[in-house]
């Protein structure tokens, strides 16, 4: 069987993580890749990044947030069943090298791609810090991961219950203020990511950001994914997932994922009527 689930877990009400058997990908995928994944035959392709790459257990692991159709279908699966389609490794790998003191920024579940790029960068010889964030203690995630190899891992939570009370950009300014940079990466919701790469501009502190534009085919082919960086049109799924934060039209990008996200609404709508037990 392929894609067989081996581990489920619930993180939050809405966010699952699954374990799964890949070894082909496991063997090729690098940190920052992506997989395009769909749930059933005629099934939509979403993009989701990679939360762990293990090639000795031949494994991926992956977090869905049940946003949409797709999202809430995988959510239903269980340990033993198979993902119908996993494509991938998607997308560039995330450059790894030694930078000096790299700080790691994750904003609700986007903490979990870092865990894969941090535990790169270590290994590459960086000092780690991680940066993560929560609406409240009880939405954070990752926090354990983060700190197997982290120098050290700061959180914060925008309701105060554990760490800084405040947003992540804020525990950011404080630790770049502090101690110096030499590379962010930013994952998270956009909004997070934008104001990320604005706390660092004025530090100079070069600063690549995870981007998950509408996705479809996730080839180069259908344009769904595009983005502008620098003032160039670009392809999330292709030219990405990481660009220069400093570069990216973050208005652009949100308006262009607000409309995907009515546009789920709808479809989730539709298809919680058709499930629906009818009199
Ligand atoms: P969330 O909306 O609760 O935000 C998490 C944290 O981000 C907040 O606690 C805060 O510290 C920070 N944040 C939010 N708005 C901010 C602002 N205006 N300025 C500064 N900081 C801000 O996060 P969630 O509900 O867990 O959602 C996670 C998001 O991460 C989703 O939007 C998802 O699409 C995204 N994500 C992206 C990737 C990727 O590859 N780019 C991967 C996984 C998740
Ligand atoms: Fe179609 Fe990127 S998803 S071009």
């Amino acid at each position: 069987m392929a894609n067989k689930i081996l581990e489920k877990r619930v993180l939050r009400s809405d966010l699952f993580y699954f374990r799964i058997e890949a070894p082909e990908l496991a063997k090729k995928a690098k940190a920052g890749q992506f997989v395009v994944v769909r749930a059933d035959d005629n099934g939509e392709r979403i993009p989701l990044s990679l939360a762990n790459i293990d090639p000795d257990r031949g494994t991926i692991s992956l977090l869905v947030q049940t946003i949409g159709v797709t999202s809430t279908k995988l959510s239903t699966l269980s340990v033993g069943d198979e993902i119908k389609d996993i494509a991938g490794p998607m997308g560039h790998k995330t450059p790894i090298e030694k930078y000096g003191r790299v700080i790691l920024v994750g904003g609700g579940f986007g903490a979990a791609p870092l865990y894969p790029i941090g535990r790169a960068m270590k290994e590459a010889g960086n000092t780690v810090i991680s940066i993560t964030g929560a609406r409240s203690a009880d939405l954070l995630v990752y926090e354990k991961e983060l700190g197997e190899f982290s120098d050290k891992v700061l959180i914060s939570t925008d309701d105060g219950s554990k760490g800084h009370k405040g947003l992540v950009t804020e525990v950011l300014k404080n630790e770049i203020e502090a101690n110096g940079a030499d590379l962010v990466i930013a994952v998270g919701p956009a909004i997070m990511m934008k104001f990320a790469s604005l706390t660092t501009k004025p530090y100079n502190v070069k600063t690549l950001v995870s981007l998950n534009p509408i996705m479809v085919d996730g080839t180069g082919m259908c344009g769904a994914c595009r983005v502008s960086v620098g003032g160039k049109t670009m392809f999330g799924c292709t030219d990405g997932p990481d660009f220069d934060g400093h570069l990216v039209d973050w208005d652009l990008l949100m308006s262009r994922q607000r409309t995907y996200l009515v546009e789920e609404k709808e479809a989730m709508e539709a298809y919680t009527c058709s499930c629906a037990p009818h009199s």
